[in-house]
């Protein structure tokens, strides 16, 4: 694939922002870590669509906090349709770790992952899918 390079005005704060975001994650330079972002952001935009993909939420939270347990339940039976299966993991006395195994239209999979992104008090949510290579649902 040819390369092609064009200027892009930034912010001071935000030059530096990606600076060391690249120096962060280790990327060799901002080029790569702005084809890195940028694709990263497209794809996202993509999910918002009706095409079938498969995948996993993983949460990491405490299970002390008030109230936590019980909202995950039940946002959890809001797509029991998407949602295949999940693991518990207690990692200590506190920490628990859960992977959620989904599958289901990406625009739902992620709705599920902006709902789970508002619940207070979790430490970690991560939505991973990729395309199951079925045609898209009308
Ligand atoms: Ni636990």
């Amino acid at each position: 694939m040819s390369v092609v390079r064009f200027g892009v005005s930034l912010e001071k704060d935000l030059l530096a922002a990606l600076d060391l975001y690249a120096e962060e994650n280790m990327f060799p330079n901002r080029s790569q870590a702005l084809r890195y972002l940028i694709s990263h952001c497209l794809a996202e935009k993509k999910w918002r669509c009706n095409n079938p993909v498969a995948g996993s939420v993983t949460l990491m939270y405490n299970h002390h906090r008030r109230d936590l347990v019980s909202k995950l339940t039940a946002l959890q039976h809001d797509y029991h349709e998407e949602i295949l299966s999940s693991v518990h993991f207690h990692l200590d006395g506190d920490q628990c770790m859960e992977i959620i195994a989904v599958s289901g239209t990406a625009a739902r999979l992620t709705e599920l992952a902006d709902r789970l992104h508002s619940v207070k008090g979790l430490d970690f949510v991560r939505l991973t899918i990729t395309g199951t290579g079925k045609n898209p649902q009308a």
